[in-house]
């Protein structure tokens, strides 16, 4: 028995409505994008019906409600991510802006050449090329820790990895295989050795409840997309010290106090950091996403994953076997609802195709995680990827598409 209401939460999101192929529309890619709501499409459509203007401009009725939208939607991401204030929350585009955010402001004021950044085998590869960049520039060394044969991280070369490093950067959540990351311990280790550490919560925060303080973290991206949100949104919560005394990143109207032919005063944070008019509706899209998300309650969410999951590793093994390889934990504490697979030696992407034929979107290739790809030893894995909208009547027909592409292929 699922946690959650699956039914009534399919009917708030119109594209599950729709057929492809003749066949009912079974949506497992929220990994890498998630479908929205009516109350998230609605909630954009009103303000540019209703109350549509450019924010912390116009002193009219309908700037000020714009405005009272978008800090709204600070107010409401800073309470999701237990921030101690609203002005803890820049808002990006996305989580990789989120990142190159700190790694040109934070990295290149703070870090000199010989000093060291510590990522994970696991990341994104928006966690790891900002930090390429910044070691080709500045001759800043970076470097990894492995990931163990559990497919978790493996942590005993952790101390020498920190020695006299000032970052590390890590993912809560993969987006390949699903492992959860305990960022308490990394964070701890991290302080201890004197690095400050960014995490990258782009798969935590739309699938668990996620608390900045008892991660003890310094730096925590989101991004709006993969939690019902719009595309066009996504964040940095940073400390608030950290925040002060970093310099702005992007110049131009709307992070100024002052401007005059010898110079600019910035404005405070987070103004500073959002240069030009920032992502509007978005906010507002993403504001309604947060409303749906506690209104389920993220709990919630995370024991309805949690379940769909056991269920989909255990009829994946049931129906195929050894043929099947999954590249994720076992452990369901500590995986999350992305389920990455080979199958056999059909390539990813023909996996894919003809999986889209029964209606299920499925995504095949590297998942922007080539260093991880290399480490595992493969050029591709196809990704199933669980949220609040699937249940299991969805693996039930992942399970028989992919039956019919190993007929198909005859393997
Ligand atoms: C773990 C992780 N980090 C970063 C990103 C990048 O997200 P965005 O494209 O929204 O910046 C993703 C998206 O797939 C991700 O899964």
């Amino acid at each position: 028995m699922s946690a959650l209401d699956v039914a009534r939460i399919q009917a708030d999101f119109p594209i599950l409505k729709r057929q492809v192929h003749g066949k009912r529309l079974v949506y497992l890619d929220s990994a890498s994008s998630s479908e929205k709501p009516i109350q998230v499409l609605d909630a954009m459509d009103r303000i540019y019906r209703e109350s549509y203007a450019n924010v912390h401009r116009g002193v009219y009725t309908i700037a000020e409600e714009s405005t009272a939208t978008y800090e709204g939607a600070r107010a409401k991401m800073a309470r999701l991510l237990g921030a101690g204030s609203p002005n803890e929350i820049v808002f990006t585009k996305n989580v990789t802006e989120a990142i190159n955010l700190v790694a040109y402001s934070w990295a290149r004021t703070n870090l000199r050449e010989g000093d060291a950044v510590v990522v994970t085998e696991m990341e994104h590869h928006a966690n790891i090329v900002p930090w390429q960049i910044l070691a080709a520039e500045r001759g800043v060394e970076l470097r990894w820790i492995p990931l163990g044969n559990d497919y978790l991280l493996d942590l005993t070369s952790l101390d020498e990895l920190l020695d006299g490093a000032k970052l590390l950067a890590v993912t809560a959540a993969s987006n390949v295989l699903g492992t959860l990351n305990d960022i308490r311990p990394l964070a701890d280790a991290a302080h201890a050795a004197g690095a400050l550490v960014l995490v990258d919560a782009a798969q935590a925060v739309p699938h668990m409840p996620v608390d900045v303080a008892a991660w003890d973290a310094d730096f925590v991206g989101f991004t709006g997309h993969k939690m019902l949100g719009p595309s066009g949104i996504g964040g940095l919560w940073a400390r608030p010290e950290l925040l002060d005394a970093m310099p702005p990143f992007l110049g131009g109207g709307g992070m100024i106090r002052d401007v005059t032919k010898a110079g600019f005063l910035p404005d405070d944070v987070p103004w500073k950091f959002e240069a030009g008019t920032p992502p509007i509706a978005e906010a507002a899209g993403l504001s309604a996403a947060i409303d749906y998300l506690e209104g389920i309650g993220l709990d919630a969410v995370r024991a309805h994953e949690r379940a769909l999951t056991a269920y989909a590793l255990a009829a994946l093994r049931d129906r195929f076997d050894d043929r099947l390889t999954i590249y994720g934990p076992d452990d369901l504490d500590a995986r999350g609802g992305t389920v990455s697979f080979l199958f056999g030696d059909i390539h990813a992407h023909d996996i894919s195709q003809v999986v889209d034929e029964e209606g299920v979107c499925v995504r095949p290739g590297h998942h922007c995680a080539k260093p991880l790809m290399r480490v595992l030893g493969v050029p591709a894995t196809t990704r199933a990827s669980f949220y609040v909208y699937n249940d299991e009547a969805d693996v039930d027909v992942l399970v028989r598409a992919l039956a019919r592409a190993e007929q198909f292929f005859g393997i």
